[in-house]
């Protein structure tokens, strides 16, 4: 069994690749859930892996609050000298109402945009009960993740789901893991397909871009499942509601978080006929990859002007050999949907 550690802005993707990875008993060992921030803050993402958790039964796996807010550009060793104001008109560009006075060292609030998104409980208005655990200390994701990753090497594989903040962290303080053989298969980012917060960026990406670009430059070696493969993956109102039948607490929460995020993709994305199951997806290509075919890239992250979010091929590595992300290109999507049910419906018995 891998040993799994999930990075998550927990959100309904989010809650539902938690429960992949429960069900997943035969071939992920959850060590650990790390919080960081995107669709809820971080307090928040870590309150609601907690609840999940408890719902599910699983009171024993650990949950760890992790960077709270985007890592200022100068923070990173190589990143370029961008400034916070220069940060704050961009971010005012790309969201309505701007962000211009958003201070770089206070924690993170989620935008308006994410919180019609997921609701402002993150898991669609589903009331869940909170653990009668507490997360472990504050800022305490980061050394969790080096640890674990100093003492497993290959046998671990990280799948981050939120701003990418967490995980540059952990390369820049520990660049000795680059050549560990960690995995880190993470969710985000688009090779074709638009964004989903702006023409160019998918959110996860957007949240931290100079963290997601350090990210793929720094030497790390990652697997990036992006929007366009998510997107493939669409979760109907009559699949999601077999889980009805489970007669569950587990079940009914399952349904009642889709209800509204399918009700949500219905409004806004009608096309895909459900909603997508981006983070469950980044689980499983975790678990297997074999699921999605990949071709290799060295990507960037565009920070400037319009195209500021946007994952793309590194011009100053085009011809280097070595290419060090993993892009998803395609998924087996009859294959992973039925595994996703079997897994999620499977967690959610008990
Ligand atoms: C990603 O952004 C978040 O809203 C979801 O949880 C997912 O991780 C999709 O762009
Ligand atoms: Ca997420």
């Amino acid at each position: 069994r891998r040993k799994l550690i999930l990075d998550l802005d927990t959100g309904i993707d989010d809650a539902m690749a938690i429960a992949y990875a429960l069900g997943s008993v035969d071939e992920a060992d959850l060590i650990g859930i790390t919080a960081t921030y995107g669709n809820v803050a971080v307090p928040l993402a870590a309150r609601n892996a907690l609840a999940v958790l408890h719902l599910f039964g699983r009171d024993d796996v650990p949950v760890y609050p992790g960077v709270d807010h985007p890592i200022a550009p100068a923070e990173l060793p190589g990143a370029g000298p961008t400034t916070v104001q220069w940060r704050a008109a961009a971010y005012g560009d790309w969201r309505a109402g701007g962000r211009g006075s958003w201070p770089v060292d206070a924690m993170w609030v989620p935008s308006p945009g994410s919180v019609a998104v997921h609701h402002p409980n993150g898991v669609g208005g589903a009331v869940i009960p909170d653990s009668p655990r507490a997360p472990e200390a504050p800022g305490s994701a980061v050394g969790f993740i080096i640890d674990a990753a100093r003492e497993y090497g290959p046998d671990l594989t990280i799948v981050p789901t939120g701003a990418m903040t967490t995980m540059a962290t952990v390369f820049r303080d520990a660049p000795d893991l680059m050549d560990s053989g960690v995995n880190v298969t993470l969710m985000g980012g688009a090779l074709t397909l638009p964004g989903n917060v702006s023409p160019a960026a998918e959110a996860n990406i957007s949240q931290d871009p100079e963290a997601a670009d350090w990210l793929f430059r720094c030497g790390a070696r990652t697997t990036m499942i992006g929007l366009d493969v998510t997107h493939q993956t669409a979760l109907t109102r009559e699949k999601a509601h077999e889980w009805a039948s489970l007669g569950t607490p587990a079940g009914d929460f399952l349904v009642a978080m889709t209800d509204y995020y399918i009700d949500f993709y219905l409004k806004n994305q009608p096309e895909i006929h459900g909603c997508g199951l981006h983070d469950p997806l980044a689980v499983a290509a975790a678990l297997d990859p074999g699921l999605v075919t990949t071709f290799g890239f060295n990507l960037q992250v565009d920070l400037e002007g319009a195209f500021r979010g946007r994952t793309i091929g590194d011009r100053s590595r085009l011809q280097d050999a070595d290419k060090h992300t993993q892009v998803a290109l395609g998924v087996d999507v009859p294959r992973f949907l039925d595994r996703f049910m079997t897994r999620v419906t499977n967690a959610a018995s008990a």
